[in-house]
């Protein structure tokens, strides 16, 4: 341990318990552990008690000891060959105090919040393994490794999973290593047996595989929304979304509770499946109706006889149909303006027109298991459908876990790209959800993972239950304002360094790394390979490749 006693500066002021100034001779790199040993006389028991200081380097700078005269820069023989003016100089570095630990009778420690200033002229030196294992105590056996302390490859660093009850957020700009860290986590819970759910907004885990094979499986899903799933109050939601739209919303509902009933109805009945009743109920209606399908496809294949119009229509298309024809009703008529419901049936077009709809989509929830990774695809919606998905997700999970009475397998739901979700600005229908699914979650194992890029757009409601938190790189001074509102136990001088922060590493607070800030460099999912941004170059060069090749190709075939 004495080998690494040597000094690297000695403190200058501490005009704070937590925060000091050390001037060393040459700069020490943000995000060095550092410690310092000094003694304090306890007034009351009259006792010098001895302490030793953990502390993080959160600024390093640089200076002139002596203001030099402009003489010497002026000097042009000088300037002309560029040499450097030989002067004094030091190093002023900011550190930030984590914990402070009292040395006890018996020689243990006793871990603390700093309450005493390290006394000036006090020497640093390169914080020993052992100490910095004393404040950083996490059981590896209780949890998940995400990394090693901030330049030290030495000291792993553990999260305690029991306490992801208060879920997590995670908060960076692009390209500080959000995605990496949610592929970290999300490999290894689901290697301890979590069932975990990515909510793949930018379809960035399309590639995504995990590194322990032989437990862990990856399975990516297309989201798509099955009307025959949704309550229609919902699907009536989903197709009508102005707010004050209410009549249409309600003319909807009916006619989809008519439809969706019938079609189950003829489908017990019949003992057939869904779609079968669905392509022969719309046969049936047809007939009645004597009316040609509505639909455009119908319409182009005007020459052909119904029936085969009738086959060229897909299952979705024909209950899409059966949706309209139902708009037609006389019910509707008399209870509805027929403008309305002129809106309403152009909307229920559009929506099948553009909504990934499918009658085979089963619920996200029968895809997940424990030890399993499932990716939900929803990079092809629009936000609005990203936001509903969203929602019905969460609602689903939630209360798959309620009616298990604390028995289910506690489940953890990544949201990538959350302010689309839960701004502050919008009411999305993901919002009301998600904030339930965080506060009713706490009981039942539903948990939430939050990440994003601009923590400053973040509903409030929703983030406040969020108690866990990995802070990467962020450069807009407000969001580093907004993450010290959010979590209390991060420190002004510690924030500074979020700007300066390198790619992967991160400030990891919460009670599931114990009572102190760490500084972590996360480590790299190697399973992967993250469909970020294509090699241009290496494409160009490749395209222009083939392309020469083909045409000498051609001018071989030439050549008799
Ligand atoms: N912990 C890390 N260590 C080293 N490099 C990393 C780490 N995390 C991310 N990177 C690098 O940075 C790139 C961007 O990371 P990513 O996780 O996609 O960022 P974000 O999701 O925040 O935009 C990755 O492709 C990877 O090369
Ligand atoms: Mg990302």
């Amino acid at each position: 341990m004495d080998l690494d006693r040597v000094a690297l500066g000695y403190i200058s002021e501490s005009p704070r318990p937590q925060v000091s100034r050390v001037n060393s001779s040459t700069p020490l790199p943000v995000g060095e552990y550092v410690c310092a040993d000094f003694r304090v006389k306890n007034r009351s028991s009259g006792d010098t008690e001895s302490y030793t200081a953990v502390a993080v380097v959160s600024n390093s700078g640089y200076r002139m000891s002596i203001q030099p005269g402009t003489a010497s820069y002026s000097d042009e023989s000088r300037m002309a060959k560029l040499g450097s003016i030989d002067l004094p100089k030091y190093s002023p570095i900011d550190i930030y105090i984590v914990a402070n630990l009292k040395r006890n009778k018996d020689g243990s420690y006793t871990v603390e919040t700093p309450r005493y200033p390290i006394p000036p002229n006090t020497p640093i030196y390169p914080a020993p393994k052992e100490i910095l294992e004393l404040v950083y105590s996490i059981d590896s056996t209780k949890g998940i490794k995400l990394g090693h302390l901030a330049e030290r490859r030495d000291v792993e660093v553990y999260v305690d999973v029991d306490k992801l009850s208060k879920h997590l957020l995670i908060a960076g700009a692009t390209g500080s290593g959000k995605s990496n860290t949610v592929a970290i986590i999300a490999d290894r819970l689901a290697s301890l047996g979590a069932p975990v759910v990515i909510f793949d907004v930018h379809g960035e885990y399309g590639n995504l595989e995990s590194m322990n094979r032989d437990r862990v499986r990856v399975e990516h899903i297309e989201a798509a929304i099955n009307p025959l799933d949704i309550e229609p109050r919902i699907l009536a939601s989903m197709i009508i979304r102005e707010a004050a739209a209410t009549r249409q919303r309600r003319m909807l509902r009916m006619a989809l509770s008519n439809v969706v009933n019938r079609v189950f109805e003829e489908a017990r009945r019949e003992r057939k499946d869904l779609k079968k009743a669905i392509s022969d109920l719309f046969k049936e209606e047809g007939k009645k109706q004597k009316t040609k399908p509505l639909t455009d496809l119908s319409k182009q294949g005007s020459s052909g006889s119904e029936d085969e119009g009738e086959n060229k229509l897909s299952a979705e298309e024909m209950f899409r149909d059966l949706i309209l024809r139902e708009l037609d009703q006389d019910y509707i008529k008399n209870l509805f303006e027929s403008k309305k419901i002129e809106s309403v049936k152009d909307k229920v077009e559009e929506f099948f027109e553009y909504a990934p709809v499918s009658l085979d989509a089963k619920r996200i929830r029968s895809f997940i298991e424990p030890g399993k990774i499932v990716v939900v695809d929803v990079s092809e919606m629009s936000d609005d459908q990203k936001a509903w998905i969203l929602k019905l997700l969460s609602d689903d999970l939630l209360n798959d876990l309620k009616a298990r009475k604390g028995e289910g397998t506690p489940t953890v739901l990544v949201v990538e790209e959350a302010p689309v979700f839960i701004s502050i600005h919008e009411n999305t229908p993901a919002k009301e959800s998600l904030q339930k699914f965080a506060r009713e979650g706490r009981k039942f194992g539903a948990i939430l993972v939050i990440v994003s890029q601009r923590p400053r757009d973040l509903d409030i409601n929703v983030v406040s239950q969020l108690q866990n938190f990995i802070f990467l790189k962020m450069v807009q001074s407000e969001d580093v304002q907004t993450i010290m509102n959010i979590a209390d136990s991060l420190e002004e001088s510690l924030a500074e360094t979020i700007p300066s922060l390198p790619t992967g590493r991160a400030i990891v607070l919460g009670e599931w790394v114990g009572r102190f800030p760490v500084l972590v460099d996360i480590d790299m999912h190697k399973g992967k390979k993250m469909g970020t941004s294509p090699a241009i170059l290496e494409l160009w060069r490749a395209a222009l490749d083939r392309r020469m090749r083909s045409t000498e190709d051609v001018e071989e075939l030439d050549v008799p």
